[in-house]
Order: C-alpha cells, then structure tokens, then sequence
C-alpha cells in the first residue's frame, strides 16, 4: 500500500534535518535549561513560578522558541510533512480508500466531531487529524519523531499491552483501545493475540481508515475501526475485559475526560482493568514548567487541566475503588536519575472494575 508515493530527497533531508534539531534539543538544550534552573536557587513553589524565574534567561527563551518553530517546520512550509504529501494526496487516498473487509471498519457518515476537536489544530497538525482525507497518513509520518529517545516506536505500544495482558490475567477476550489513532496502540494486542477481539475507537475517520488497512495489511481478522467519541463508545455494557488509551486523555476537556472513565468502567466486565497512559507530572515544578510550555508550544492545550485534575477522585466518581498511578518506563533506563534528556512525563492510570 502506498507503493506509488517516490522518494524524494530533499524533503527526506529537511525531515531528518528537523528530527536531529530535536535530538539536540531533548539530549543538549534540556539538560542545559535545568543546569539554568539550578544556578537560580529559590524555592519555587509551581511551574509557573519558575516561569517567572526564568523568564529572561535566554536558554529558556531559546529552548522555548525551538521547540516551537521545529514542530512548525515538521508539518508546515515547503518540505513540511501536511504540504509535502498534499503533492501526492491522489495516492494515498486511493490506499486509503482500497477496500478492506467489513468486519475491520465502521465509519458514520452522520458523525459530529466535539467542538473542542475541531477547534485546534492539535500537535500544529494543520487542520488537525481529522479534516484532510490524508490526515490520517500523515500523522504517522508525524509520530515516528514524537518522542525522539524511544529509538523503536513500537516498544512503547507493546510494554503497555504487556503491562495490561500482566494485570489482566490469562483470560482476556476482548479489549477496547479508544482514541487509536491509526491504530499503533491496537496493534500490539491484535496481531499478537489473534484469540482477542480488539476494537479501537477514534473520532477521525482518516485515522481509522488508515489504521484499518494496516490490518489488513497484517491479515488480522479480529479488530474493528469504530467511529464514536471514547466516552460513548456504543458498544456493549460489560464485555471488555481491558479498556485502554495511549496518549488519548490529554488531548479532551476534563469534562470529557471524567466521561472517558465512566464509559471505560462500564464497558468493563466485573475485575476488568482500565489503563490509560498519559503525561503527568507530581511536585516539581521545574517539570511542570516544561510541561506547561510544551502543551501551549505544540497546540495541546488540554494538557494542563488533565495534569490539575484529580484522577484519583475522578476515577471513584466512575466507579473505580481499586486504581494505581505510576511511572511509565517508555524505554529501558527512562526512569534511571541518571538520565538527563528531556522526556515526556509518561505515566499509567490503572483501575481495576469490583469483581
Ligand atoms: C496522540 S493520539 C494517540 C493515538 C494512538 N493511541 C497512539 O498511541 O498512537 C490521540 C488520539 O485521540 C483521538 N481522540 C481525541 N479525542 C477523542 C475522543 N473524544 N474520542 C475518541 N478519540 C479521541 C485523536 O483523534 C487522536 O487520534
């Protein structure tokens, strides 16, 4: 699939161009910020008052300013990811659009996108990943420099499906993934355990369209691409025996979000278990001002109400007494102190269903 779409060069160097600034920026840049941060001494208190702190050390401004200009550079512009492959949109819409079983995709054409989705253009995604019949194939072309220390992207999905087959127990039939995206974080679980029967979630339908001709690409007959909102998913109360989300939470409203753990501890089957992996950060402020900065550089908004909100509370409003935070390792030695990269703040919200 998509065999059509050449090479071309100059755009393959100004990608990895862009990929190598980022490296320096996540491996040089960062740990030169904190080393700033150190010098300053203080004691602050929150993210925004080393904001304050900072505000006119020129690493800050620079870190800030990079990060900013090359997420820009990577999807706009020229040899930016959106225009780049907008060149070739006959193709890849005729891969998208080949046909794949039944069984692997369910689009609704009636579907209303949620306000706050179509009001930003997430990750400076233009259009977002939802309104360009392509946007879909180039979000994955986007997420392979997401998170430039996890040198194989896969591993990532794949340690979230152990941590959740481990909590689970030998027994599972069915798993639900919401917000899949194009499906990496479903995956893991239906090509790997052709016994269980995956459905992923997603409000884009380019997404879900390229997710599901990856399954077909890998043969699978046992997931399904639903079009629906993660927290009204349609499907069936008390089947799943894992309710999941990779990178979902951050990107909706805490309304949404709190919707989101209704929605998952109804699905679930009595000791199903729901493990949501997103970012937050707890008592550090230095953390949080980086975190802070890096949901308004990259259009993510919702970053900073997910990280104030109450998870734990949220999660016993929904029903869930038994529920864990904790530290996710997204690659060997992540959580080591003795790395000094920037990382993003990786953390699981497991809950368990009473039995
Ligand atoms: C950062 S992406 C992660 C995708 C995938 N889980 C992965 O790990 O590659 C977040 C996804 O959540 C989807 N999303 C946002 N709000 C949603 C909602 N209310 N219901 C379903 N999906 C949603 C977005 O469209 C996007 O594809």
């Amino acid at each position: 699939m998509f065999d059509d779409i050449p090479r071309n060069r100059p755009f393959d160097a100004y990608q990895a161009f862009v990929l190598d600034c980022k490296l320096y920026w996540t491996r040089q840049i960062f740990p030169e910020l904190r080393k700033r941060y150190a010098a300053q001494g203080g004691a602050p208190q929150t993210g925004a008052d080393v904001a304050e702190m900072m505000a006119d050390d020129t690493t800050a401004q620079f870190f800030g300013w990079y990060e900013r200009h090359l997420q820009r550079m990577k999807y706009s512009g020229q040899r930016g990811l959106a225009v780049h492959y907008s060149h070739y949109r006959e193709e890849i819409a005729a891969g998208l659009n080949a046909e794949v079983p039944e069984r692997l995709l369910d689009i609704d054409p009636a579907f209303e996108q949620p306000e706050y989705y179509t009001n930003i253009d997430i990750h400076q995604h233009p259009g977002g990943v939802w309104s360009d019949e392509i946007a879909g194939y180039v979000y994955e072309r986007g997420a392979q420099s997401t998170a430039p220390m996890i040198k194989k992207h896969a591993s990532l999905w794949d340690r979230v499906k152990m941590q959740a087959m481990e909590r689970a127990g030998p027994d599972v039939r069915r798993v639900v993934d919401l917000g899949c995206g194009f499906g990496a974080s479903t995956l893991p679980f239906y090509a790997e355990s052709p016994e269980i029967d995956v459905v992923g979630i997603e409000l884009s339908a380019p997404c879900l369209r390229l997710a599901a001709q990856r399954a077909a690409e890998a043969q699978a007959q046992n997931v399904l691409f639903k079009q629906a909102d993660a927290m009204d998913t349609g499907l069936e109360e008390g089947t799943s025996d894992i309710v999941t989300s990779t990178m979902m939470l951050h990107e909706m409203p805490p309304s949404h979000i709190k919707g989101v753990f209704k929605e998952s501890h109804r699905l679930l089957k009595p000791g199903g278990v729901s493990i949501h992996l997103d970012f937050l950060v707890r008592d550090d402020p230095f953390k949080e001002y980086v975190h802070y900065g890096h949901s308004a550089r990259n259009n993510e908004p919702f970053m900073v109400p997910l990280n104030k909100m109450d998870v734990l509370q949220a999660h016993k409003d929904a029903g869930f007494d038994d529920v864990e935070i904790v530290p996710f390792e997204e690659f060997d030695g992540a959580l080591d102190p003795s790395m000094t990269s920037w990382r993003f703040p990786w953390t699981l919200i497991i809950a368990r269903k009473s039995a």
